[in-house]
Parts: structure tokens; C-alpha cells; sequence
């Protein structure tokens, strides 16, 4: 991924509502790189409109689905400190990523090697960087591989907002030191604000839901 380069006098808050709205205004025909870098860069979230789809779990990060169609998802993720994905890529796949609450460090990856026969990869990692309320970032089709971190010194819960094009339900995962790589399924924890057959969440969800 790759910090997004943005206009700060063309920049507004705005709600999830407002984004999800202006991301549906765009005719099919004309959802680019170029539109949806354009929405989202010019938008820092309100984050008190994310309340009803923010779920925390101390074992794992969640993820909240808040709009799909057929050209794309939005969801928000929900970090406690310390949590972080695997190493992944978004399988050719348009993503573009904020943080409206805490911060999150973002770890790319080189593909030095792949072996689709053999499943076996080697990575090299590349840079690092931090995303926050002002620094959105979007995938680099040239180095697609990455992992996200809510790394424990922040000391404090974190939420990502992100745009699927299109919508997809399952990535690579990328074991660094096995050298191996593999398929995973992905689910939501909740949908639309109502968490998912199966799923719970810890009581105090909306606890940083607030003004950082
Ligand atoms: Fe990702």
C-alpha cells in the first residue's frame, strides 16, 4: 500500500454515510483508481457516524460490513492494541484504506519468489509507514503485499475504514518465515450494524467511537 497524496485545502469531514453515498454516485462505468482515490481523498471521517458498526474483540480484529454491492464493499475494522493481520494481498483487487480512530503501521512486502505449483513464496520486507486520521492510503498494484499493525505501544483501539473493488471473499495469506503462502476464506463479524450468527463482541463496542 501507498500513502495517498491529498489536496489539504479540498479536504472535508465527512460522515460514513456521506462517503458511502458519494461512492454510489459513481457511475459503474466510471469507477476508476481515479474516482474512488478522489472520494477518499478528500474526506476525513466523522467518527462518531461509525458508532453502530464498530465491534472490538480481545482475541482477534473484526470486521463490519457496512455497505456491498456489486462494485464494491465497504467495511470497517475494528483493532484492540496489539492485534495485526497476516501478511496479505488483495488478489489484484482495488483497495483503498483510513484510519478515522487511532493509528495503524502498515508493513509492505517485496515478492521475490512465488511457486504457485508448490505454494511456496519468498518475501523481502520493504517499507513501513503509519495511517491516521489525515493519511489515507491506497494498494500499489506493483507491491500489493502487506500487513496491518495496531502496534502495542499506541496503547489504544484503532478503526479502518475500507473500499473493496470489487468485493471479495477470500485473500492470500503470506507466512514470511515458512516461505509458504495459502488461500483463507473471510467473513464478517457483523453486518450492516448487527453482528453476525455465531459472532460476539466485547460490551463496550462503541467505547472509542468518540473524538480521539
Ligand atoms: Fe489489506
Amino acid at each position: 500500500m501507498r500513502l495517498m497524496a491529498r489536496r489539504p485545502e479540498a479536504i472535508a469531514e465527512r460522515t460514513i454515510q456521506d462517503l458511502v453515498d458519494g461512492l454510489c454516485g459513481v457511475p459503474a462505468a466510471s469507477f476508476t483508481r481515479d474516482a474512488v482515490l478522489d472520494e477518499i481523498g478528500r474526506t476525513v471521517l466523522d467518527p462518531g457516524s461509525l458508532r453502530p458498526y464498530l465491534f472490538f474483540r480481545r482475541s482477534h480484529y473484526t470486521r463490519n460490513l457496512i455497505h456491498r454491492n456489486d462494485l464494491f464493499e465497504v467495511i470497517a475494522i475494528g483493532w484492540e492494541p496489539g492485534q495485526a493481520s497476516a501478511i496479505h494481498n488483495h488478489r489484484g483487487q482495488e483497495c483503498w484504506m483510513g484510519v478515522p480512530i487511532g493509528r495503524l503501521e502498515v508493513r509492505n512486502y517485496r515478492l521475490i519468489e512465488k511457486d504457485g505449483a508448490a505454494r511456496t513464496c519468498r518475501l523481502q520486507p520493504s517499507e513501513r509507514y503509519v495511517i491516521d486520521p489525515r493519511h489515507p492510503a491506497a494498494v500499489d498494484p506493483a507491491e500489493p503485499i502487506h500487513a496491518v499493525l495496531n502496534l502495542p505501544e499506541y496503547a489504544a483501539r484503532a478503526v479502518s475504514v475500507h473500499v473493496y473493488s470489487r468485493p471479495f471473499d477470500s485473500c492470500e495469506i503470506y507466512q514470511l518465515e515458512q516461505g509458504r503462502y495459502y488461500d483463507v476464506p473471510l467473513g464478517y463479524t457483523s453486518r450492516f450494524g448487527v453482528l453476525c450468527p455465531g459472532e460476539r463482541a466485547e460490551a463496550d463496542r462503541a467505547a472509542s467511537a468518540g473524538r480521539p
